[in-house]
């Protein structure tokens, strides 16, 4: 089976990827040149544990190819995912789909009259496979193919992983011939006991979006909770642990921090607030897990002022990871977005280290100086602010603070160290829910 992958975002590049690595023949799209120039050498033009090396497999085997031609692509094709970005409108909250039926209409215009299994990828809103559909027929009456609705649930960070061992494929069909091409597809993980849920296309849609809120609902909760344990001396840890062991609970997404960010969380909880809308069905949990959570993460600056004194003119400030969360090097909607530039404007000197997002930051952040490591961050550094939870952070002890900081102060905004240690060796130690 011949698979086409219109966008080579994480989704796309990534889905593509594993989809060859099954043994399928796939030519991933896109109409970035330079970045489909880069994927033809091999290079991957995201951080993202085991892509390079699974990439490199493929294309050598010759399962994986890129192209900026999704005319001379479509040809040999069977199945065409469209795996584009549904970034949100900037005036409503809407997810833009503009890319998505940019990429209906092109599919349009180059297929003939051979089956084909066109299926959504992205992220989209209920009712747009439906409008794919339309737009390939009004734009060619002999386009001879059926539709379907196959949302992604893998994590940045984690991608390989998720899509190889998912806790379940969700697949809306409308037809017997789609669903078997469809089960065919993933015929590797249906082997491995992974199952394969088969629905309407709306309901598919909707079962995205649903996922993404709950988790965010989830972590907003959890984070809520966090607040009330520091007030009334309990411990967010262990309360997380203690309802997580309630398998109707589930331990997973109930580690409290400063909010959550990425490109996911905060663009489909909009975006779903806004389909509510739409059908006069407001989810007013999800309005307010939103609000709370922009709020939050405002609110993690000025605890960090608090940390100080009140005032963090002319301090220095270490800051321990920028990226939304670790082994990624995406900035969207991180929390340090929010959180650096209230401590910048409030006369901070803020020295920070990401191990792998200092480039994409630099461009967003101003008036940060980076540094080469961590060390570099906390020499003589009045306090240390940790943002991101990434492995090498959970290394550096009280002893290699001791020896490196010139003040005592610890604002840990993702439980990284551990409180007693901290407390035991004279710092200022602040973290979240204890
Ligand atoms: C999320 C979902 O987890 C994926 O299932 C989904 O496929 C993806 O969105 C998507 O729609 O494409 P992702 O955004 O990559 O994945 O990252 P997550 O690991 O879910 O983390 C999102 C945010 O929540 C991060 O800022 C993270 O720090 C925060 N988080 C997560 C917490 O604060 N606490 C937790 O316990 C878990």
């Amino acid at each position: 089976m011949n698979i086409v992958v219109i966008g080579t975002g994480y989704v796309g590049l990534v889905s593509g990827t594993c989809f060859a690595e099954f043994g399928f023949n796939v030519t991933c799209v896109d109409k970035i040149a330079e970045k489909i120039t880069k994927l033809q050498q091999g290079i991957v033009p995201i951080y993202e544990p085991a892509l390079d090396d699974m990439v490199k497999r493929n294309i050598k085997a010759g399962r994986l190819s890129f192209s900026c031609d999704l005319k001379d692509a479509l040809k040999n094709s069977d199945v065409v995912f469209i795996a584009v970005g549904t970034p949100t409108k900037k005036d409503d909250g809407c997810a833009d789909l503009q890319y998505v039926y940019a990429s209906a209409k092109e599919i349009a215009l180059s297929l003939d009259d051979r089956y084909r299994l066109i299926v959504v990828k992205s992220t989209v809103p209920v009712g747009t496979g439906r409008k794919v559909a339309q737009i390939i027929k009004v734009n060619n009456e002999k386009a001879n193919f059926d539709m379907a609705s196959n949302p992604e649930f893998l994590r940045e960070g984690s991608a390989i992983e998720d899509f190889m061992h998912p806790d379940r494929v969700v697949i809306g069909t409308d037809t017997e011939k789609a669903q078997k091409i469809m089960a065919k597809l993933y015929e590797p993980l249906s082997k491995d006991n992974v199952p394969l849920l088969f629905t309407e296309i709306e309901t598919s849609e909707l079962i995205k979006y649903t996922a993404n809120a709950f988790l965010a609902m989830k972590i907003t909760f959890i984070n809520e909770i966090s607040d009330l344990c520091e007030k009334c001396g309990a411990n967010i840890r262990d309360v997380a642990k203690g309802i997580g062991l309630d398998s109707r609970i589930g331990s997973k997404f109930l580690q409290a921090g400063p909010g959550y960010g990425g490109s996911c969380f905060p663009k489909d909880t909009l975006a779903l607030i806004q389909i509510g809308k739409e059908y006069s069905s407001p989810i007013r949990s999800i309005e307010t897990v939103v609000s709370i959570n922009e709020k939050r993460k405002k609110d993690m600056a000025y605890r960090i002022i608090d940390a100080l004194g009140g005032s963090v003119e002319g301090k220095d400030i270490a800051v321990l990871g920028v990226t939304f969360k670790p082994n990624t090097d995406d900035m969207r909607e991180a929390p340090a977005l929010d959180i650096l530039p209230i401590l910048t404007k409030a006369g901070a000197k803020l020295k920070a280290y990401d191990p792998k997002g200092m480039d994409e930051a630099a461009k967003l952040l101003k008036d940060i100086e980076w540094t080469a490591s961590s060390s570099e961050a906390l020499k003589d550094a009045d306090a240390l602010v940790i943002l991101t939870e990434w492995e090498e952070f959970y290394k550096i002890t009280p002893t290699d603070l001791k020896k490196l900081m010139k003040g005592k102060t610890i604002i840990d905004l993702r439980n990284v160290m551990d409180l007693k240690a901290m407390k035991d060796e004279g710092f200022t130690y602040s973290c979240i829910g204890c």
